[in-house]
């Protein structure tokens, strides 16, 4: 597998994040070659178009140029009522009004973990439809979804279900497949 950076975004400021968790897990189980880091980025405000209008921002800009940077990016966000968190939506909308917007041809993976049933799953498909707007080459599949999280973490953070940890391990093998073959290799 060829040298690949991956950009890790969390949709959750929270400390103790399982979605922060689900990330690290991933940077544990990449295919040799790939290295992930996590952005942080919550020094972002919230979107306003005067503050925009008096100059973008530099942590949106930070961020922007991150994931420019980047050869790829994985997404981990939990559902907040059955949608997309707001700190992630907010983020985004920033990024979009960048000149030059970095999600455009940027290979993408979701990942959720979340308390509920579902995963987190109506938060991603609705970050699918925010990504196809931006022209992100989101990944159909494998799709990650750690449903009723809490008992596949340990009192650390670690994510320890072993069928959860496969299934991350099979995105990241599967995103280095996606983005050698968008980047033409
Ligand atoms: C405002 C809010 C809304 C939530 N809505 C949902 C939801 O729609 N579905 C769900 O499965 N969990 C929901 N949860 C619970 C989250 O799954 C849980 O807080 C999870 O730990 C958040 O991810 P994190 O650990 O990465 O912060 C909600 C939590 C908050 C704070």
């Amino acid at each position: 597998m060829a040298n690949r950076t991956i950009l890790g975004i969390c949709g959750s400021l929270r400390s103790k994040s399982y979605n922060r968790s689900a990330l690290q897990a991933a940077g544990e189980v990449l295919p040799e070659g790939m290295t992930l880091r996590i952005a942080d980025y919550r020094q972002i405000p919230l979107y306003d178009h005067d503050l925009e209008s008096s100059g973008m921002p530099s942590a949106v800009l930070q961020l922007a140029q991150e994931i420019r940077s980047a050869d790829a990016l994985v997404i981990a966000s939990p559902e907040y009522n059955f949608s997309i968190s707001g700190v992630l939506k907010n983020a985004i909308d920033w990024l979009s009004r960048v000149p030059d917007q970095p999600f455009k041809d940027k290979p993408v993976a979701l990942m959720s973990a979340s308390l509920g049933p579902v995963g987190g799953a109506r938060h991603q498909y609705e970050v699918r439809k925010i990504l196809g707007c931006l022209e992100a080459l989101v990944m159909p599949k494998p799709e990650v979804f750690i449903n009723l999280c809490q008992p596949k973490f340990d009192a650390d953070g670690r994510l320890v279900d072993a069928a959860a940890r496969k299934a991350v391990a099979d995105q990241m093998q599967a995103l280095g497949r996606w983005t050698g073959r968008l980047l033409g290799e």
